[in-house]
């Protein structure tokens, strides 16, 4: 017996039937039709090189300014589900990481993806420990900046500076050398935010003391005056350790990504920090619990709240502290620092600011603007009034901010470094300007 030979529609028809986990797409300057590959729900951009209507044509881009969509790497260090307000690092939930966990064991679990034994902690700590102290060339730097310089500025300028003192960490191959410099980097970014401070308040620096944690000994170097030995309050340590933690790495971000990309071009991983940090000074990053704080200050008392809320409506503002590119529901941070602030104004007495606050996020929470755009607050909305609370001017935001994201910065270039796919980033453009044209002499312009 002949077998029966499906018609070609059939087959196709069939074909289409079958789940492939491909992409079919069809030019339609040329009826070409192309089956690219989907891994992990994704397509390779490169994929899309092939479609072209002339065979000399460079072939298809994707155009994704400010990567809203577009993948540009593998990683297995931190996972937001932004509908869902989830945040993982290495797998565990940001919730239980800030009750148990210190920032210096959540920065270990960052870099090297596991929890560490007591032993591996141990070590950890004491390596972090000794390596908080800086060159005392540095503070020559620190020196030459005016009295009301932003620390930001000094953080930038400083951390870039540690790379002439440590011509070693050019040999990012080196896994003992990636090692020591995330010691130093971690170990010193708390010293050189100290310093700053201490610099803009004229005071005399304070050195680290090894018998303390790593976030009693930042306030030990911030806030240290006759005593011999300082005591750093045990809330204010804890509530700072936890506040660490939410800010130790955030994915793919605009400072994550700022230093795999300046990481990409080879450079040591302090020029590469100096530069994350630089992303993290703008306003629409590190720079918003300050701009939260200066919006408050600004709205002054609750009776001018329904205004404010009504020019951000009209697009005159922005709710500084809400909204975020990925969580379109409660970043789960806030959550957690809402809860700090209470501890923490308990001890310090309450912001007054608060009030304000609160009935900003009461109005939005409400307000079909605020509901339709999945505006909610953000990490920044709270952080803000905590650290006043805790007497740290606004200037010093971003600084708290850039600490412990150090951790997850390192992580994402040692990621970044090790991964075989990865090259130096240098993304495409779709050039609109002149076409070729001649030199005109200055005389003869218009
Ligand atoms: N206040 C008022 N309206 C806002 C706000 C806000 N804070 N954020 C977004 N919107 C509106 C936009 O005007 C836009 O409205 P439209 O659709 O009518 O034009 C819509 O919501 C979408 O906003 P986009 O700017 O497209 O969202 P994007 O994802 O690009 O921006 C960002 C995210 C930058 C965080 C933004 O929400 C913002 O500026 N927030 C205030 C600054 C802030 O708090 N940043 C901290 C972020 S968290 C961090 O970096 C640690």
């Amino acid at each position: 017996m002949n077998p029966v030979k499906p018609s070609p529609l059939a087959a196709s028809q069939e074909a289409a039937a079958v789940p492939r986990d491909t992409l079919t797409l069809t030019d339609n300057r040329t009826g070409k039709q192309y089956e690219i590959p989907i891994t992990h729900n994704t397509i390779r951009a490169l994929d899309l090189r092939q479609i072209k209507v002339n065979a000399n044509e460079f072939g298809m881009m994707s155009y994704d300014p400010a990567f809203t969509n577009t993948a540009a790497c593998i990683s297995r260090i931190t996972f937001i589900d932004g509908d869902a307000g989830i945040l993982r690092y290495r797998g565990y939930p940001i919730e239980e990481l800030a009750e148990k966990s210190s920032y210096l064991e959540t920065a270990y679990l960052i870099l090297y993806g596991e929890l560490p034994t007591k032993a591996q902690l141990e070590e950890w700590i004491y390596h972090i420990t000794h390596h908080t102290f800086i060159h005392e060339s540095i503070k020559k730097f620190l020196d030459g900046f005016h009295y009301d310089a932003h620390p930001m500025g000094m953080m930038i300028s400083t951390i870039a500076a540690l790379s002439t003192f440590y011509p070693d960490a050019k040999d990012i191959f080196n896994a003992e050398s990636r090692r020591k410099q995330t010691w130093r980097l971690i170990g010193k970014m708390p010293t050189l935010a100290a310093f700053a401070y201490r610099h803009s308040l004229g005071m005399p620096y304070a050195y680290p003391d090894n018998e303390l944690s790593y976030a009693g000994n930042f306030l030990n170097m911030l806030f240290k005056t006759t005593e011999l030995k300082y005591r750093p309050n045990a809330t204010l340590e804890r509530a700072l350790d936890i506040l660490f933690i939410l800010h130790a790495d955030h994915e793919q971000n605009c400072s994550a990504n700022a230093m795999r990309c300046v990481g990409s071009s080879h450079v040591d991983p302090y020029s590469a920090t100096a530069a994350a940090t630089a992303a993290l000074y703008g306003p629409l990053h590190g720079g918003a619990n300050e701009e939260v704080l200066r919006m408050l200050l600004e709205i002054g008392s609750l009776a001018h709240v329904p205004e404010y809320i009504k020019c951000v409506k009209a697009g005159e503002k922005r709710l500084m502290g809400f909204g975020h590119r990925v969580y379109k529901n409660y970043d789960p941070r806030a959550k957690i620092i809402k809860r700090i602030a209470y501890q923490v104004f308990e001890l310090m007495g309450r912001n007054p600011l608060l009030e304000i606050a609160l009935e900003c996020e009461r109005i939005a929470l409400e307000d079909e603007y605020f509901v339709k755009r999945k505006l909610y607050p953000n990490v920044d909305f709270y952080s803000g009034l905590i650290y006043q609370s805790m007497g740290f001017p606004v200037s010093m935001f971003p600084v708290l901010f850039a600490i412990p994201r150090t951790s997850g910065w390192i992580a994402q270039w040692e990621e970044m470094l090790l991964d075989p796919e990865q090259k130096i980033a240098r993304p495409r453009q779709i050039y609109l300007g002149h076409d070729k044209r001649s030199y005109v002499p200055i005389d003869r312009r218009g």
